[in-house]
């Protein structure tokens, strides 16, 4: 079979290089903005507690799979999936898997991007020192007011785009890998330092107790599941986001290692958002099922009483928006080398058609916050939803037939020689795994949500 052994859009310069890169694409709006305001809505430590199965169990070995077919392929997602079936002997329809993908990519985009924009906006609006000394109230009513103005919303939604394009268009090695060396260790660094400030809080130990002490009567099938797709979600997995990513990473570098280092900054990331912001709530009597406004009300707040916070938090917000940018360019890479593969675009082609569908698709959650917020279906907003079917039901399930691709349809000698450093046990291990435990946790899960299981 004809297998290239790199791929045409370049490689990463070392595994650190991709390590930084995958890493920039797992911490995002999902460790900072999301995790806390789910943690908070599902009632905290026993969701926690399942979310941290969920990544050790379902997350890493789907991880390693995602990467070491990502590699084999060196293509996108769709050619990928063409080309190992192909020299697997089995069916061309698994490209089908690299469709879901895509398709996934953008519906995640296109509210991903509203969100940064929040984020963007937020960065003037602390910087201004909009929130100096407001109290919980005021910082409330002004992102109330914001949520309720579409054209800044659709605004900042169109920049945050503009940003994500014009760095993929630019290719991923160059300008990325150098930000995002700098940025992420930045992050962890302020991440720390709101931590500090939320154990001087009174109510440190009732947040801590919240995130980590779990009651599992607030525990419910649907709870499971989320933290399950947010697993998912938080490792970029499930999408092909980790696949191309995987093609461009050199043929030394150990798939398992940096595995465990993406995943574990990752859950770190999380687990400090958390630590920072369950405190404040507590503190300023708000309400930790508040949505996904938490992070946009709760910090702002804080920041607004820290001497020196409007500098402080115009930093942190800046932080996010890269967080969020080196995620976002992740979540669209694999449809612009696929358009550059198969259609024989240019990249900035490429870029300019898969930014502008994902951008249109983006309206709908702008109003959804807003015109459309009484809009609903299954008594869900647009944005709801597809939050909802995304993260909940293309990811876990794309990340199941990954899993299944990698051992139950490769030939094992492939996958051996991709995993050819890792030892026998390690091995035996992430195979049993992957073949048995895997597929049956997320099934398990499904059928649990769907209710099959109480009727049947
Ligand atoms: N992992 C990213 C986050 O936590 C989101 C993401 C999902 C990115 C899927 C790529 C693919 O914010």
């Amino acid at each position: 079979m004809n297998r290239p052994r790199t791929s045409i859009h370049g490689e990463w310069s070392s595994r650190w290089a991709f390590v930084l890169a995958a890493t920039g694409s797992a911490v995002g709006l999902g460790n900072i903005w999301k995790f806390p305001y789910i943690a908070g809505e599902n009632g905290g430590g026993a969701f926690v507690l399942v979310y941290l199965a969920c990544i050790v169990i379902v997350g890493v070995p789907i991880f390693i799979a995602e990467v070491l077919i990502g590699r084999r392929g060196r293509q996108s997602p769709i050619n990928t999936m063409v080309t190992l079936s192909q020299e697997a002997g089995k069916s061309k329809h698994w490209r089908l898997l690299g469709w879901a993908g895509v398709i996934a990519g953008f519906l995640i985009l296109s509210y991903y991007s509203v969100i940064a924009g929040w984020g963007l906006a937020y960065v003037f609006r602390s910087g201004i020192g909009l929130f100096s000394g407001a109290s919980a109230e005021e910082v409330q009513t002004i992102f109330n007011e914001f949520l309720a103005t579409p054209e800044r919303l659709l605004a900042w939604h169109t920049i945050f785009m503009v940003m994500t394009m014009v760095v993929v268009a630019r290719g991923v090695r160059s300008g990325l890998e150098k930000a995002v060396r700098y940025l992420m260790p930045c992050l962890f660094v302020l991440l720390v330092v709101l931590v500090g400030y939320a154990m001087n809080t009174a109510a440190f130990g009732q947040g801590f107790e919240f995130l980590f002490k779990p009651d599992f009567s607030k525990l419910s099938q649907d709870s499971v599941l989320i933290a399950m797709g947010h697993a998912f979600f938080t490792l970029s997995l499930g999408m092909g986001a980790i696949m191309i990513y995987g093609s461009y990473m050199p043929e030394r570098a150990s798939i398992a290692k940096t595995t465990f280092i993406i995943a574990g900054a990752d859950t770190f990331v999380a687990l400090m958002a958390g630590l920072a912001i369950f405190p404040l709530v507590f503190a300023n009597n708000l309400e930790p099922g508040a949505g996904p406004g938490l992070m946009f009300v709760t910090l702002p707040l804080a920041f607004g009483q820290m001497p020196g916070g409007a500098f402080f938090g115009t930093l942190f917000f800046v932080l996010i928006v890269f967080a969020a940018w080196t995620s976002a360019i992740s979540l669209i890479e694999p449809a612009v080398a696929w358009l550059v593969e198969t259609r024989g675009m240019r990249r900035l082609t490429a870029c300019v058609w898969a930014g502008m569908a994902t951008w249109l698709l983006g309206v709908g959650t702008v109003l959804s916050f807003n015109l459309w917020s009484e809009v609903k279906l299954f008594g869900k907003t647009y944005f709801d939803l597809l939050d909802y079917l995304t993260a909940n039901i293309m990811l876990p399930l794309g990340g199941l037939f990954i899993a299944v691709f990698a051992v139950w349809i490769m030939k094992e000698a492939h996958v051996r020689e991709e995993l050819a450093m890792i030892n026998k046990t390690g091995y035996r291990a992430w195979r049993l795994l992957v073949r048995y435990v895997t597929p049956v946790a997320v099934l398990i899960v499904f059928l649990n949500a769907i209710g099959v299981l109480q009727h049947g």
